[in-house]
């Protein structure tokens, strides 16, 4: 009888049960941030479920909370804001440099990469050698004839349909060959398959689906030791053939080291010195992740352009003539054009706004010590969200937010933004890559692929509505937010090859 009089008396405080246990416990009179109560114990887990972007934006309106709203999962505090400037305060704090700690990241290792290391020595020498060493300009562009080959191989692959066709398994495979040849060297035939990339998709599925669901156990702690989601126990098979794979590219380095001329991230990451080396353990670790980060989220991205360029023939027209008059139709597209292509940038840019591939910038963070956010007590290990894609949805933020529009990217006209408006984290109206000091460290790296591709893709054909099926721009979240319904489309060359 007890322990439910508590579970309802933390309940009834804004913002349900977690945040209930705080205030109760600690008795202090701050002026307590509005938001859903929820379910009592529970809290508010059914808006994590399906597209949680678009729950939570929907809460924050319903609750006047769009600045600041609370929210509990279980036994967790969360905030979340869907404003640019508190935005801005959150992830430009210092404070919110840590992440939360999620339990199938520890599993698959990935507490030793990047993403989920905890703020500290560790996590900025990753950082460190991430800048100077992996997504360097130098390095970059010295990958730029492998977009290249990858680029040809698509263009080759699609001109063989006459029909309808899904291009997601396409972009998907492209993608996965890109890291793969980026990260370990690998160089694999579009057109073809073989058991090795075969088993890499595999593992990378399965680590997808694990990463991305909302574990129960996360926030339940007293659920922790049921494992009611298996999601401990598929972790635990998975990571012995992760260790397996990328253990033996690591052995294969080693032994040719002295022989290669290449650099890819294994070679970078093995001639690492001093207090920078790395175990081999945390080698693969940081590589594994870099599959997974990088794969995806390029290849939704290119989805949702090529699903705009379809269904707005008339922008599609447009970003054409800028490449016949930018590259002309004898030859193929090249890595430096870009530059010159400001309408396509356009694109790209108008397409991250309306369809960012992480809505709710994928990975939340976690506050290091109490704080204040926008005027509120925020307590130490209180975890923070930013739903992008509420703030690139506001008209109060964008002049007439839901209409497809490139041009406020490249005109003077009301509702435009400055021309030289950048999405690498500095303007929160929109900012896919986050920001601060855990913004993304592949965003050069992301962006230069996908507007070479897209930029290809669209310079060598036209792409139509498929005959049978509609461009349905309904999402699905999953790690990154893709469409529902993948694209099916039909293409007509443009250029003599
Ligand atoms: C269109 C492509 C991409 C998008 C939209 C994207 C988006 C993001 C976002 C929103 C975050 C969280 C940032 C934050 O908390 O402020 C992130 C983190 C990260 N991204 Fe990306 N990303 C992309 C491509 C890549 C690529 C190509 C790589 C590497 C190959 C990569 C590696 C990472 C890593 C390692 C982190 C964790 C950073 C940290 O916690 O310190 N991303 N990305």
């Amino acid at each position: 009888m007890a322990w439910l009089a508590m579970a309802f008396c933390f309940w009834a405080y804004p913002g349900g049960p977690a945040w209930g246990k705080y205030w109760f416990k600690i008795g202090s009179k701050a002026k307590l941030v509005p938001g859903p109560r929820g379910f009592p114990v529970l809290g508010s887990m059914n808006l994590m479920a399906n597209l949680a972007h678009q729950k939570l934006a929907a809460a924050a309106i319903l609750f006047n909370a769009k600045r600041l709203m609370a929210f509990s999962l279980g036994e967790t505090r969360v905030i979340i804001t869907c404003n640019p400037v508190v935005a801005k305060e959150i992830l430009n704090s210092s404070v919110f440099a840590d992440r939360p700690v999620k339990e199938s990241a520890y599993g698959l290792m990935f507490n030793r990469a990047i993403g989920f290391a905890p703020y500290g020595v560790y996590w900025r020498t990753l950082r460190r050698i991430a800048a100077t060493h992996l997504f360097c300009p130098k390095q970059i562009s010295s990958t730029e004839s492998q977009r290249k080959d990858i680029g040809s191989q698509m263009v080759s692959l699609i001109a063989c349909h006459r029909g309808d066709f899904r291009v997601r398994d396409i972009l998907k495979r492209a993608s996965l060959n890109n890291m793969m040849w980026l990260v370990f060297g690998r160089r694999y035939e579009l057109g073809s398959s073989n058991s090795e990339t075969e088993q890499l998709r595999a593992l990378v599925e399965e680590g997808y689906e694990l990463l991305g669901k909302l574990n129960w156990s996360d926030h339940l702690p007293w659920l922790a030791s049921f494992d009611l989601q298996k999601i401990r126990f598929r972790c635990s098979q998975l990571v012995p053939k992760v260790n397996h794979f990328v253990n033996r590219i690591i052995q294969e380095h080693k032994a040719q080291l002295n022989g290669r001329t290449r650099q890819d991230f294994v070679d970078v990451l093995l001639s690492l010195q001093g207090l920078d080396k790395l175990s081999d353990q945390d080698v693969a670790a940081v590589l594994w992740e870099m599959i997974f980060r990088g794969t995806d989220t390029v290849a939704v991205l290119i989805e949702w352009i090529l699903a705009r360029m379809v269904l707005h023939p008339d922008i599609q027209a447009k970003v054409h003539n800028e490449l016949d008059g930018v590259v002309g139709r004898s030859r193929p597209l090249m890595e430096s054009d870009i530059q010159s292509t400001v309408y396509l940038q356009a694109v790209v840019k108008e397409v991250l706004r309306l369809h960012p591939p992480g809505p709710l910038l994928s990975w939340a963070r976690m506050a290091i010590t109490d704080t204040t956010v926008d005027g509120y007590e925020v307590p130490e290990g209180t975890t923070a969200m930013v739903n992008m894609w509420a703030i690139t949805r506001d008209p109060e933020v964008w002049m007439d937010p839901i209409k497809f529009w490139p041009e406020r990217f490249v005109c003077k006209d009301a509702g435009a933004v400055d021309m030289e408006f950048t999405v690498l984290g500095s303007d929160l109206r929109l900012a896919p890559f986050g920001s601060g000091r855990r913004t993304c460290p592949g965003k050069a790296l992301g962006l230069a692929t996908v507007s070479f591709w897209v930029g290809t893709l669209l310079h060598e054909f036209e792409w139509v509505k498929s005959d049978h099926n509609l461009v349905d721009l309904s999402e699905i979240l999953r790690l990154s937010c893709e469409m529902a319904n993948p694209l099916s489309v039909k293409v007509d060359p443009r250029r003599e090859s």
